[in-house]
């Protein structure tokens, strides 16, 4: 056996009806003066939050949007310097956190992240700002969120096929992890129990949408594979997305869906004991999941352009990848074949 372990600081607050713990929490940080930010969509939650902080709260911004645009982050960072404050709580999805973390990486404010989705941002040091249709990303300590504190509660609201979908991305991180260069045996731990609470939970949030039993193993489940992307080098599956999203503005989590099952098979032996394509497949089918890049607006004619962006890039990846492998694979996911098996 031969790895490296580097551990990223970790504090964590989890269970349904935490959100009352947030004042708390932010105040053994000693922060004073916060600025709540979330989605549009979100703003109720945000104003909720607010309440929660009272007069640690000095405002709300509700204009986090996908990919993090260079704008909407420079408004925010203005209204973080006009307010003087000290530190955001980001609550929503990887967008809301991604605006947290745009605000960190200029001004140096502390984050404290309350995620109502699955998709893992507030574990790891990854930014990410869109400027004229290109995202670049980067890491960097400072953006890692202070502290999160997880409530189920928030993610009943989650409509099932987001919970899906954002699952599936959940998912994407532990597989990934599995088998990343830099992956260890604490890592494996996390991933594959990552992966047994998502898998479980999935179809319980899909028969029972109001079960808040299944809601927390998901969010539980969602925060290892998050920790596992945060400590991880992703692989093919996640160039791929990267890929997609940024160059045809593909829906994140929908995409990682749509790809994972392919990415499984192609990578085969490396993740086929916990997770392996070909069922993932056929439990998004019962789940009533998106299984074709083409159901996601996305052109056939577009698959040469991705193939040669994702062959070009450097990764790491425990099978070889040559651009007609990339060529084959996205053209089973654009049509929606089943992967092999
Ligand atoms: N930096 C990282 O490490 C990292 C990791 C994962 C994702 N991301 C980024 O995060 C973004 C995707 O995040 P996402 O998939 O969470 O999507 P999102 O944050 O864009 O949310 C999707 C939609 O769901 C709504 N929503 C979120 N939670 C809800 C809830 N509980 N109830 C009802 N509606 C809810 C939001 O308002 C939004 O309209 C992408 O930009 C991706 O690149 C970054």
């Amino acid at each position: 056996m031969n790895f490296r372990y580097d551990a990223l600081p970790m504090r964590v607050v989890f269970g349904a009806g935490s959100l009352s713990r947030l004042p708390d929490e932010v105040g053994a940080i000693g922060l004073e003066r916060i600025l709540v930010l979330c989605g549009p969509r979100q703003e109720a939650v945000g104003k909720q939050v607010a309440e929660a902080l009272g007069d640690r709260c000095v405002g709300v911004l509700p204009e986090a949007r996908m990919h993090v645009p260079v704008e909407v982050a420079g408004r925010a960072r203005a209204v973080a310097a006009e307010l003087a404050a000290d530190g955001c709580v980001a609550v929503g999805g990887g967008s809301a956190i991604g605006l947290g973390k745009a605000v960190a990486l200029e001004h140096g404010l502390p984050v404290v992240a309350v995620p109502t989705t699955y998709a893992g941002s507030e574990m790891t040091p990854v930014w990410g700002l869109t400027e004229d249709g290109v995202k670049r990303t980067g890491r960097d300590r400072k953006v890692l969120p202070v502290s999160v504190v997880y409530d189920p509660a928030l993610t009943l609201s989650m409509p099932v096929g987001l919970a899906v979908t954002s699952g599936v991305n959940a998912l994407a991180h532990a597989a990934e992890g599995l088998y990343a260069p830099d992956g260890s045996p604490i890592v494996a731990l996390m991933a594959r129990e990552g992966i047994r609470a998502l898998t479980a939970a999935l179809p319980a949030i899909v028969a029972g949408p109001e079960d808040a039993q299944a809601r927390a193993d998901a969010l539980y489940g969602a925060w290892l594979c998050g920790a596992v992307l945060g400590a991880t080098t992703m692989g093919l599956h996640h160039r791929l997305c990267h890929t997609l999203g940024g160059t045809l503005n593909l829906p994140h989590a929908e995409t990682h869906t749509v790809v994972l099952p392919h990415v499984l098979a192609y990578n085969g032996g490396a993740v086929a004991r916990e997770l392996d394509g070909r069922s993932l497949w056929a439990l998004e089918g019962e789940l009533g999941a998106p299984r074709s890049l083409r159901e996601l607006g996305m052109d056939a004619a577009d698959i040469d352009r991705v193939a040669d962006l994702v062959a070009g890039a450097t990764f790491p990846n425990p099978r070889p990848v040559t651009r007609s492998d990339v060529r084959d694979l996205l053209h089973a996911a654009w049509a929606g074949t089943p992967p092999p098996g």
